[in-house]
């Protein structure tokens, strides 16, 4: 019989997970549930027996795809694979998919969230500021940021766009003003929304250069990955310049400097959030587990990734 192995530090809501098992079942797998783990080891032990694994930010690296000696199949549950050792999965055969666009909305709704709760000053009683009217800098025009852009434009913001993945046209098609260089989306907006992923080129990418370019009373928002930030640039920014303010859904390594001098300027949720909504985590886990029964009894690989 086929196990799937539900891996998941942040659980799924409990009615996503009835969902996820009613696929599982229905198919006639058998669902092993791994959830709030407390450490690697327990994720590795428990992928020894199971032909497939859903995971959401869960580290599926080398260990774990090398001690899942009958795995076949990993799928994350949401857009990023980068806690999946892809180079290790290759090796071992065993097939890595994710499920694009099915917790985008949830992202793209906390990103606009943290942006009004920095607007109204983290809702402190003085005077704050609206969306209305200031111009958001979309920084890669994927399932999320189109609809941070979306949303943005129905609270009357200016939207722009630089994607290089992505035909300006396309873009445009959208009502959005497309750029042509992230220097020119930074140097233009006030707020920078980014849906980049974390890869070697990524990296470290968003930077004091680029951040020293965007207008004052700037705002940067991170629903995408901490590692994309040079933190060593931010932290010079919020030093040279008082109006530079941060929000981020995951705490960024330089919470305690921060958190140390710069009251006020920056939020950041405790643990991931954007994601962390029922509709996401229904959409998510289903998708996931219609995924690994196709997978299994018709051969589709359509959302493979390595
Ligand atoms: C994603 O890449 O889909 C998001 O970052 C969500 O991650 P999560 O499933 O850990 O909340």
């Amino acid at each position: 019989m086929i196990r799937v192995l539900v891996a998941t530090d942040k659980p799924f809501a409990p009615i996503a997970v009835d969902g996820i098992r009613k696929i599982v079942e229905g198919a006639g797998y058998e669902l092993v549930l791994l959830e709030k783990y407390t450490s690697q080891s327990d994720f590795v032990r428990a992928v020894a027996n199971v032909e497939a694994v859903i995971i959401r930010s869960d580290k599926a690296d080398r260990e774990v795809i090398e001690a899942g000696k009958n795995l076949k199949i990993i799928v994350r549950a949401g857009a990023g694979y980068d806690n999946i050792d892809l180079a290790a999965a290759t090796a071992h055969n065993v097939v890595a998919m994710n499920t694009p666009g099915q917790n985008s909305n949830a992202v793209a709704e906390l990103a606009i969230g943290m942006m009004i709760y920095m607007a109204r000053n983290l809702y402190n009683g003085s005077s704050g500021t609206e969306l209305k009217g200031k111009k958001i800098g979309i920084h890669a025009f994927g399932n999320v940021g189109f609809l941070v852009g979306k949303l943005a434009k129905g609270f009357g913001m200016e939207v722009y766009a630089y994607d290089p993945f992505i035909p300006a046209a396309e873009i445009e098609k959208q009502g959005v003003k497309a750029v042509n260089s992230a220097d020119e989306l930074y140097s233009t907006c006030q707020y920078i929304s980014l849906h980049i992923p974390a890869n070697e080129k990524t990296k470290k990418s968003i930077n004091f250069e680029l951040l020293s370019k965007m207008p004052k009373g700037a705002t940067l928002v991170n629903t995408a990955r901490k590692e994309v930030i040079d933190e060593e640039g931010l932290m010079k920014i919020f030093k040279e310049r008082s109006d530079f303010k941060y929000l981020s859904d995951i705490e960024p390594d330089c919470k305690n400097d921060l958190v140390a001098g710069f009251s006020g300027r920056f939020f950041f949720t405790p643990k991931k959030m954007g994601a962390q909504t029922a509709e996401a985590n229904i959409n998510a886990g289903i998708a996931a587990a219609k995924q690994i029964v196709e997978f299994f009894e018709k051969g589709v690989t359509t959302y493979k990734v390595n």
